[in-house]
């Protein structure tokens, strides 16, 4: 299994399927209300995905087998879901996650200075969180705004076209907040 955090890591142990975690009150009901949307409730996967890990930060195995069992899923089910949709982190993260765009453009424009960069600049490497648990450093796929490249997610924000000293400066003012 790779290091890197997940949000396309398989899950950490052979019986994974069997750890629950019981959703929050808070939880079932968000994901309830949302599947009511739709005539069948596993198309509220990715929405139930998101609102655990609102309140989470992250899903487990535990919170992904809770979200199966109220969807009337399987849990590889819902794992393939979360797994094909990669803001849906499967461990646990900083708080504020920052992903970088490894994709043609963004590398032809820079990708690999900034990922270094930053990296060094944080001292952790790709796929890490920073000691202080700020921070998560993430590659990602094409992010759509290849027009912008080289482009970066901070938090929920897309910044680009970004230098290395304008990635560094937006990071080090999220560090201690949310975005
Ligand atoms: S290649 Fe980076 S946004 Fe498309």
């Amino acid at each position: 299994m790779s290091d890197l955090i997940a949000t396309n890591a398989m899950p950490g142990t052979s019986n994974w399927r069997e750890a629950i975690d019981p959703l929050t009150d808070a939880e079932r009901l968000e994901i309830e209300h949302l599947a009511s949307h739709y005539p069948r409730a596993q198309a509220a996967t990715i929405e139930a995905l998101k609102v655990v890990q609102e309140y989470q930060g992250w899903v487990s195995d535990g919170k992904l087998k809770a979200i199966a069992d109220t969807l009337g899923m399987s849990p590889d089910e819902v794992d393939s879901v979360a797994t094909f949709y990669n803001r849906i982190y499967r461990r646990p993260v900083g708080k504020t996650v920052v992903t970088i765009c490894d994709s043609v453009s963004c590398w032809i424009m820079g990708y690999r200075e900034l990922q270094e960069k930053l990296c060094a600049h944080l001292d952790t490497p790709l796929g890490k969180t920073t000691p202080d648990g700020e921070i998560t450093l993430l590659p990602t796929p094409c992010l759509g705004a290849c027009d912008r490249a080289p482009v970066a997610m901070v938090g929920e924000k897309l910044v680009g076209p970004l230098n290395v000293d304008e990635l560094k400066a937006l990071v080090d003012q999220v560090r201690g907040q949310k975005l």
